[in-house]
């Protein structure tokens, strides 16, 4: 089979992650240095496939990348070939333009497509495999929400910003008797917001999984102020909701695969809370801080791994395959089986959600006296 390969393509889709360029550099290395095949780089994901933008990746092209964020081939998260959005006698149609794809990667001369992406980027590359086209996938995304996989490359990275954010957050909590509020990426999961939130030490976490009611957060508040804690930090995951409300959607994007973007519920939480507490309460929404920048370590080592992985399973001609990490060992599973499950979520009854509750973090589905043993005494001051 590797005798097959020739010349490779790889691109990166959806949104950026630390430790895309890790995975580019991995991949080109290995496939240059022990295969002698060509490395080809696809610009701006799916639509450098349909404009042919391509680019010849090198030892030295992918030299110093390591350590940077983003993506060196650059990256859309709109642009889906099996739905295209094109002009037709002055109108906007969507058609399914893969053909124009599957055509440029032959023109080419592509043995085999490397794409590294979330579940959007991914559900195309399935259907590209359905067409023939050899494909291997490599799952990235901050969230951590693919199935199929333990961790996926970027998460660390954002789960180490947000803990930072955390700790300077508690500073000015603590400085000014305030409720600071941190919300945190992660779509429907609430991946980041349970990690960063036990790293950081949050009173509270809110997450998708685990709808909350913000009495039983106000209560544990509250209970900290008599014991002479007069300030809390809250961690909530963007796609956190209400037991009786819904979602906060700060946008719509209308022309990409995963329209709805979440974002606002951290100032709904700030608000209810300074109205029950008492407390001046202020929101900190993260945003794309948790995306850029430089990768963790954890992070560099997943991605070269992943970048590792999926050139094996190229040269195995295990196509139309994920890489996957399981527990400490690197894996494969296909793309058919990936995309048709839903996504990874928390579950509320998993250990890491019990080990935070036993640390006395409240996730809102119910009132606890986390303090019950102190009665009515007071922490010691420690000034
Ligand atoms: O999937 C990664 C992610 O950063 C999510 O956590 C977030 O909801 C979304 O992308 C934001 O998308 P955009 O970059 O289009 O605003």
């Amino acid at each position: 089979m590797m005798d097959e390969i020739k010349r490779i393509a790889i691109m990166t889709g959806g949104g950026d992650c630390p430790g895309l360029n890790a995975v580019i550099r991995a991949v080109t290395r290995k496939a240059i240095i022990e295969n002698h095949w060509e490395v080809v780089g696809i610009r701006n994901g799916y639509n450098g496939l349909y404009y042919g933008n391509f680019v010849d990746l090198d030892l030295f092209n992918t030299s110093g990348i390591l350590q940077e964020g983003g993506t060196i081939l650059f990256s859309s998260n709109k642009d889906n070939l099996f739905k295209y959005q094109v002009e037709e006698n002055g109108k906007t149609v969507i058609k399914d333009v893969s053909d124009v794809g599957v055509e440029n990667l032959k023109n080419a001369g592509i043995d085999v497509l490397f794409v590294v992406g979330g579940d959007g980027t991914l559900t195309s590359a399935r259907d590209f495999a359905r067409k023939g086209v050899k494909v291997i996938a490599i799952p990235k995304t901050i969230d951590n929400d693919l199935a199929s996989t333990d961790t996926t490359f970027g998460f660390s990275t954002a789960v180490d910003v947000a803990t930072e954010a955390l700790d300077r957050l508690h500073t000015t909590a603590a400085s000014h008797h305030r409720i600071m509020v941190l919300e945190v990426m992660g779509r429907y999961a609430g991946w980041i917001a349970l990690h960063a939130g036990i790293a950081g030490g949050a009173d509270a976490i809110l997450i998708p999984e685990i709808p909350y009611n913000i009495n039983y957060v106000a209560a544990k508040i509250m209970r900290r102020k008599e014991i002479g804690k007069n300030f809390s930090v809250i961690v909530v995951a963007e796609g956190a909701k209400p037991l009786d409300g819904e979602m906060v959607v700060q946008s719509v994007v209308a022309d990409s695969p995963d329209p709805i973007r979440l974002g606002g519920i951290g100032n709904k939480v700030a608000l209810d809370l300074h109205e029950l507490c008492g407390n001046e309460s202020r929101a900190t929404i993260l945003g794309h801080l948790q995306r850029g920048g430089s990768p963790s370590s954890a992070d560099r080592i997943l991605s070269s791994r992943y970048g590792i992985a999926a050139v094996e399973l190229a040269e195995k001609g295990l196509f139309g395959n994920m890489v996957t990490l399981k527990g400490t060992e690197m894996s494969y599973d296909s793309l058919e089986h990936v995309i048709g499950q839903v996504t990874k979520n928390v579950d509320p009854n998993c250990e890491m959600v019990r080990a935070a509750k036993s640390l006395g973090i409240v996730f809102g589905d119910e009132e606890v006296d986390v303090y019950r043993v102190l009665g009515d005494q007071k922490v010691s001051d420690r000034f």
